[in-house]
């Protein structure tokens, strides 16, 4: 690891077997301070056992995990606040209510809870449902208020297990746009576990966990440029000439329908195409490789070569 990287979670090796089943197969990996950390995974890929470990909630069976080089379950639950896969607020109390409630087991006076609060309430929004029954908030609200509960004792990082799963998008927006405004204005950590890839595409850096193994670690950029495929189409006017055209530089394409596919091309290799085929060109389009294309290509690809390349330039 570089020494200049203020490095807030580390985790080394670490294992957890449940019977036969590795859950958790010798991971390791690193978040650095004040970043927005995605860790991504098919179900059942060990991303709720790392964290439950992480949240000292769990004891792995090897391997160990640091908060602030600290490995003292005390330190690190103080230091931590974590969102679960489930919410797990109390459905007849109201949302203020379930935070003071639960503010008072962090704080230990009434006044230190009530100013606690106030803050909270309007880091996130809470004013306009804060009196309402928690059973009675939409699934969006209910997330924000469960958000608000882990924050509550002024943790440095944020844990949070899928918390824009089963939200619609626009809540899924809303929720988003709260943790990348408490990483930014409040310099919190926030690790996150997530299924949606559109949304790891604004994580700094994204790490992928398949049976219980890391698959690919690097940050959204660095993993489309390895695993994902620009593609450039033109539709012709005349395809003979283009596909003359194209055999004659020997650029490889593939067609379909009436579309000419190059994969990967060079920038300055398809301002050429488009420039020597100016009269000829319908239409053309140039679509980036997405964070979609990486995580089926390596959920469901075999680990290839540019991945042990990865695993081995990179220190992570
Ligand atoms: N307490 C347990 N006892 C036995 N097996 C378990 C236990 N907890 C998890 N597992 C198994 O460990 C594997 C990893 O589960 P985990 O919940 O960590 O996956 P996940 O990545 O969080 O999946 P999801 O996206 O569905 O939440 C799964 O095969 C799961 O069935
Ligand atoms: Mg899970």
């Amino acid at each position: 690891m570089a020494s200049d990287i203020d490095v807030i979670l580390q985790v080394n090796s670490l294992i957890k077997k449940f019977g036969n089943l590795v859950a958790v197969n010798d991971v390791s990996f690193y978040v650095e301070r004040g970043s927005f950390f995605a860790f991504l995974g098919p179900n059942g890929a060990g991303k709720s056992t790392t964290i439950n470990i992480i949240t000292t909630l769990l004891k792995q069976d090897s391997g160990d995990y640091y908060i602030n080089g600290k490995n003292d379950d005390f330190y690190i639950r103080n230091k931590i606040g974590v969102v679960f896969q489930e919410n797990i607020l109390d459905n007849f109390l109201t949302v203020k209510e379930n935070l003071c409630y639960r503010g008072a087991l962090y704080l230990k006076n009434d006044k230190l809870v009530k100013e606690r609060y106030d803050e909270i309430r309007v880091t996130l929004n809470l004013e306009e449902f804060e009196n309402t029954k928690y059973k009675n908030l939409s699934g969006g609200q209910k997330r924000r208020v469960e958000i608000a509960r882990a924050l509550f004792a002024n943790p440095e990082i944020l844990l949070l297990d899928e918390p824009t799963t089963g939200l619609d998008p626009e809540s899924r927006k809303v929720v988003w746009a709260i943790l990348k405004d408490l990483q930014k204005n409040n310099n919190i950590t926030i690790f996150l576990t997530t299924h949606y890839m559109e949304e790891a595409n604004d994580a700094d850096f994204v790490v992928i966990i398949n049976k219980g193994k890391i698959v690919a670690k690097g940050t959204p950029s660095e993993l489309k440029q390895q695993y994902a495929k620009d593609i450039f189409k033109i539709i012709p006017k005349n395809k003979t000439n283009l596909k003359n055209y194209l055999k004659e530089l020997a650029l490889p394409f593939e067609r379909v329908a009436d579309q000419f596919i190059i994969e990967n091309p060079e920038t300055e290799q398809a301002i050429k195409v488009l420039n020597d085929n100016k009269d000829n060109v319908k239409q053309f389009e140039l679509i980036h490789g997405s964070m979609d294309d990486v995580f089926i290509k390596v959920v469901n690809g075999k680990q290839d070569t540019k991945t042990e390349n990865l695993e081995n330039n990179k220190s992570q």
